[in-house]
């Protein structure tokens, strides 16, 4: 018998509140984001949590993250500095608005950006810097800020696995210029497929929707119906639709229940796990509330027989729902990016000479690190705590059994 001798918990996502506000939507004559209830809904309850002064709803986390890159008007050659262990969805826009995604190295124990590789990338050609909180873990936030005043760059925010994460008690996207936020079916919370863009600054907010919407500026079009008919630039379609709204709408409420739960259980997991020798688990930095969209321990790969892919192995005949790493290999590794392969086997701003930038060439040791000695448990608000402490159980006999 496996020590986890149950099956995975499964949280019930959605319910009463889903349903209240799907049934009453059902009524209305439109499901059109434009002047939609529902997604008027959506805009306040989000700002319950996160105040800003613009807000675009959308269709994705990936768009959210487009729109806010399109607002910027980048050149085509400028760059943006990325981190390499993150989703494919962080670096679309920056390629589609013909920029150049730069990836810098992590820092070994929070697996987000390192400030210190972020200054030593600075170019005259870098206009923004992409901090993604991953798994819900704040990046150092003051540090990216003080960086990015001294060269004038703008910082755009990946929350996308960081509902409900905080910093000194604010919540993660509101220190930069754009927070962005994702309800894709696998997050903390979702709505299907959804996403959130927000900024405070006047510059970029009054024109946000129009970058996820063919660049129709419907609420100056409403003023001027001219607008509507003659978009003044290209954009694509990234609109939400009431449907999804609805339901995101009614998620919001939810995230303070579910953040509690999840760092409640990685909590436990921490003070076992830190005492397990070999065993590196996550490090929260001071002042932190990383609300743990999975918990990605490392591993001292040569104190354990059979490295991290024995220990993986090990964990999962013992019952545990895992993954040996996050990503295969970094994002600079996929194919698309060894051979830029960006528009068709082209990539126009390396082929027209506006960037040397050679995927090939990159290489971020602590990332790749990383992924090489990791184990991702994946996690959610439904562990009861006998699961977690079979879970431990099973990790810490792993270790023992394993140990050199
Ligand atoms: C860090 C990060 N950024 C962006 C995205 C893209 O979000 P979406 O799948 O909603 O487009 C994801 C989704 O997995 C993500 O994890």
């Amino acid at each position: 018998m496996p020590i986890v001798d149950e099956p995975f918990p499964r949280p019930a996502r959605w319910g009463g509140p889903e349903l209240a506000r799907l049934t009453r939507m059902l009524g209305q004559s439109s499901l059109f984001y434009w002047k939609g209830p529902q997604t008027a809904a959506l805009h306040e309850e989000f700002r319950k949590l996160y105040p800003f002064k613009h807000l675009a709803a959308c269709s994705s986390g990936t768009a959210s993250l487009h729109i806010a890159l399109a607002a910027l008007r980048l050149r085509p050659g400028e760059e943006v500095i990325v981190p390499p262990i993150t989703d494919m969805g962080s670096v679309i826009g920056i390629l589609y608005q013909q920029a150049v995604p730069v990836f810098v190295d992590l820092d070994p124990d929070t697996y987000n950006l390192d400030p210190a590789a972020i200054e030593n990338a600075v170019t005259a050609k870098t206009r923004a810097i992409m901090a993604v909180h991953l798994a819900g873990n704040p990046c150092d936030m003051a540090a990216i800020l003080t960086i990015a005043r001294k060269h004038r760059l703008v910082v755009i925010e990946d929350c996308a696995q960081a509902w409900g994460a905080e910093q000194q008690g604010r919540p993660v996207g509101m220190f930069g210029d754009f927070g962005c936020y994702s309800f894709n079916d696998f997050k903390h919370l979702s709505c299907g497929d959804g996403g959130m863009v927000g900024t405070q600054s006047d510059q970029f907010g009054e024109s946000l929707g129009k970058w996820g919407d063919k660049a129709y500026d419907r609420v100056a079009g409403e003023r001027d119906i001219s607008l509507l008919r003659d978009p003044s630039d290209l954009a694509p379609n990234y609109r939400i639709s009431e449907p999804q709204a609805a339901i995101a709408a009614a998620q919001m409420g939810k995230l303070g229940a579910i953040v509690a739960r999840r760092i409640e259980i990685a909590s436990r997991l921490t003070a076992a796990l830190g005492e397990v020798p070999g065993i590196r688990p996550p490090v929260t930095r001071a002042g932190d509330k990383h609300s743990f969209w999975f918990y990605l321990l490392r591993l001292e790969t040569e104190r354990f027989r059979g490295g991290q892919a024995g220990f993986a192995d090990a964990l999962r005949a013992e019952g545990v729902n895992l993954s040996a790493g996050y990503l295969p290999k970094p994002l600079y590794g996929y194919r698309v990016f060894q051979n830029h392969n960006f528009f068709g086997g082209a990539w126009p701003v390396r082929d027209f000479g506006l960037t040397t930038m050679d995927y090939r060439q990159v290489k971020c040791p602590v990332a790749e690190a990383i992924l090489a000695d990791s184990i991702l448990l994946y996690m959610n608000e439904a562990f009861s705590d006998g699961y977690v402490t079979k879970l431990i159980q099973a990790i810490v006999s792993v270790a023992r059994r394993l140990a050199r």
